[in-house]
């Protein structure tokens, strides 16, 4: 028998909300999950929340709620969101449960019994939203995390380290002699280049806060958040103790895949098959780094708008449609841009004219008017038949290909042929014209040919659209499809249609929207709308925080629920207007600039504004500009920064927000 599989996604941090992004990953499980569910195949989707670490202790401190409140209440909202879209995980992991927290802790011994941990001292660079060390020469310009092009904490504390040095050689040894463990290539590549520089030893517990795994024998310390995280794969299967779960769905005895974005390759190529190593736990088969999405061409924040949460989508198109182009549009492995014009276009494209209309076509009109709504017996079958079948079985046989190698926008594409094949044989055939004529054994063999090429299309499509694919087979009067281990359903031998199958036409698949009705989705998702006041291009010029993008202060809106704030929470952001009293470049950056604002106070104040590209410090004094004054003040290239400067861009430029009387410094901004 084929081994069983396994297919993971990153467990996603709670403090997020939930994007199409997150959605993407979620969705490519499920599908392959699907897939191997109904080649008779054991199959284990696991997804999950990632729910320690100084990020989500410091959210939840800010939003003054304990961290396992905050926690408890966030991580609802990625099991809806992959519900939402159609997903349907075996498995769904919180790292603050005991399982996961006993697994970790058993992994931590294991890697100290095997001389891998050792005591020392911290000094050095950590990003917050990466949670993740750096080196001074990562570091983007101006010493910014190269990620979030933000500054990075100096951190200088008590540690334990792991011996990842150790792990260099063994783990290029490992690559070469599993040549597809990373895919897509190119990013194996990257991988095996960053490890052959050397590996430095990594620091693998924190002792300056406590929202975390604690270290066995060393409460003081909590584990690092990705050595926690990593482990959620083989937590929630019992291991690393040898569970029968465990046995069941992890490698070697199973196809154990890792699916994740390539922001987070390095953690799962990388430090994830070391720790294991170092455990003596048998590594995963596949880590498989697909690409980026951005939202029309620009990257998704809510900072800028675009933030495009699943479940108003799926609530308009349904979710299969969002299944259907997310997995149709993207080449899995490369780069990907949402669109909703996009999603229409496949909407009344592909979806509408091409399967839609076929069914319609055949169940609704031929089958209905001329054989009686019951499924006709075939004759002998003529070339342009055989044709079909031979297009059928290719297609099948291709989009198994495909999916087997995770590639399924591939299998869509294969799919697609049939269904391109089966519109272009109607044509041909003009089954009308068979019933005006009277032919109607001829009529009876086509009609029957195309019902069994929806029926495989039915199956075929079955992983990416569940929803559409039960109506298709409900209107061609065939059962929902209900897998067995053990049972291939993937069609094979043509002609598993029974003649005598009473249809069942019902309401379009993809009902066409007219341009009203379309206008109306947009409205509702606020496609093309200018971008909300709060989040419009008054983008701020400096960004002395990490989170206004990333986490508004409120809960973010729930499923389905538009992003509004409620007036208090506006009001907590105290903006005053300043009158810039002296300014100059922060040296050896040519965006930084540093002001001394008067914003009515005893004192001016020193802001730092990423603007200098936009303005010659000399320009700016004697300016009136608008200051936030009671953000936390922030260091940034070793010098606080008081407050933050707005201004609004375009793609022309950038301006400071002023006013055109003279208010006095220090008024009010609301
Ligand atoms: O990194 N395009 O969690 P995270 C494509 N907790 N995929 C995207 C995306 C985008 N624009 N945005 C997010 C973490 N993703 C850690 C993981 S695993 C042991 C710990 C998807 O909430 C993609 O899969 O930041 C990416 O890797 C993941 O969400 C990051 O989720
Ligand atoms: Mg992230």
């Amino acid at each position: 028998m084929t081994k069983a599989f396994y297919v993971t996604t990153p467990i996603y941090y709670v403090n997020d909300a939930p994007h199409i992004g997150h959605a993407y990953t979620s969705i490519a499980a499920d599908v392959l999950t699907r897939y191997h569910k109904l080649r008779g195949e054991s199959a284990r989707y696991l997804t999950g929340t990632d729910e320690h670490g100084l990020k989500l202790e410091r959210r939840a401190k800010e939003l003054g709620e304990a961290p396992q409140a905050f926690v408890d209440r966030m991580a609802p909202r990625f099991s809806e969101m992959t519900n939402v879209i159609g997903s349907s995980p075996d498995d769904f992991i919180r790292t603050t449960e005991p399982r996961h927290k006993q697994s970790v802790q058993e992994m931590w011994r294991r890697m100290e019994a095997n001389g891998d941990i050792y005591l020392g001292e911290y000094k050095g660079l950590y990003c917050v939203p990466c949670e993740a060390y750096y080196t001074e020469k990562d570091l983007a310009e101006g010493n910014l995390c190269p990620v979030h092009k933000r500054p990075v904490e100096n951190v200088a504390e008590k540690s334990f380290f792991f011996r990842l040095s150790k792990y260099t050689e063994p783990l290029l040894k490992f690559y070469e002699a599993n040549p597809t463990f990373v895919a897509p290539e190119g990013r194996f590549n990257e991988v095996k280049s960053f490890v052959r520089e050397g590996l430095r030893d990594l620091s693998v517990s924190r002792t300056s806060f406590t929202w975390g795994v604690p270290v066995p024998e060393h409460p003081e310390h909590v584990m690092y958040v990705w050595l926690d995280a990593l482990t959620n794969y083989i937590s929630a299967l019992g291991g690393p103790k040898e569970t029968d779960l465990f046995k069941t769905f992890w490698a070697p005895n199973a196809r154990a895949i890792h699916i994740v974005g390539k922001d987070i390759l390095r953690f799962h190529a990388v430090y994830w098959p070391a720790f294991l190593m170092s455990a003596g736990v048998p590594l995963p088969t596949q880590v498989w780094a697909h690409g980026w999405l951005t939202v029309d061409g620009e990257k998704m924040s809510k900072s800028l708008g675009n933030f495009i949460p699943p479940g108003p989508l799926a609530e308009a198109f349904g979710a299969d449609v969002i299944r259907y182009y997310l997995m149709r549009d993207v080449g899995f492995g490369q780069d990907g841009d949402f669109s909703h014009k996009n999603v229409l276009a496949r909407y009344h494209g592909d979806l509408g004219n091409g399967l839609g209309n076929l069914l319609n076509r055949m169940v609704t009109s031929i089958v209905q008017k001329n054989l009686g709504g019951v499924v006709p017996k075939p004759s002998a079958l003529e070339p342009v038949d055989r044709e079909l079948v031979r297009v059928a079985e290719a297609s099948a046989k291709a989009a198994a290909a495909a999916l087997e190698a995770i590639q399924p926008n591939r299998a869509l594409d294969a799919i697609w042929e049939l269904v391109a094949a089966a519109n272009k044989y109607v044509d041909q055939t003009a089954p009308w014209a068979l019933a005006k004529q009277g032919q109607t054994e001829r009529l009876g063999t086509v009609a029957y040919t195309v019902l069994e090429a929806l029926r495989w299309l039915s199956i075929l499509l079955a992983p990416f659209m569940p929803e559409k694919t039960r109506d298709l087979r409900a209107q061609l009067g065939v059962a929902p499809l209900d897998p067995k281990v053990g049972q291939d359903e993937w069609p094979s031998a043509w002609g598993g249609l029974e003649a005598g199958t009473t249809t069942a036409p019902a309401a379009p698949l993809f009902p066409r929207f007219d341009e009203a009705q379309e206008k109306a989705i947009f409205d509702r998702l606020g496609v093309g709308k200018t971008k909300p006041v709060t989040e419009s291009k008054a983008t701020p010029a400096t960004k002395p925080e990490a989170k206004p993008a990333a986490a508004p202060a409120t809960p973010a809106a729930a499923e389905g629920e538009p992003a509004f704030i409620e007036f208090d929470d506006f009001a907590k952001v105290k903006l005053k207007l300043g009158l810039v009293l002296a300014a100059e470049r922060v040296p050896k950056s040519d965006k930084m600039l540093k002001l001394q604002i008067d914003v009515g106070e005893a004192a001016p104040r020193q802001v730092l504004a990423g603007i200098g590209k936009h303005y010659e410090p000399e320009a700016l004094v004697g300016k009136r500009v608008t200051v936030v004054t009671n953000l936390k003040p922030r260091k940034m290239m070793g010098l606080e920064s008081q407050g933050m400067v707005l201004a609004a861009s375009d793609d022309a430029g950038l301006s400071v927000l002023g006013v055109d009387k003279d208010i006095r410094p220090g008024g009010d901004v609301k």
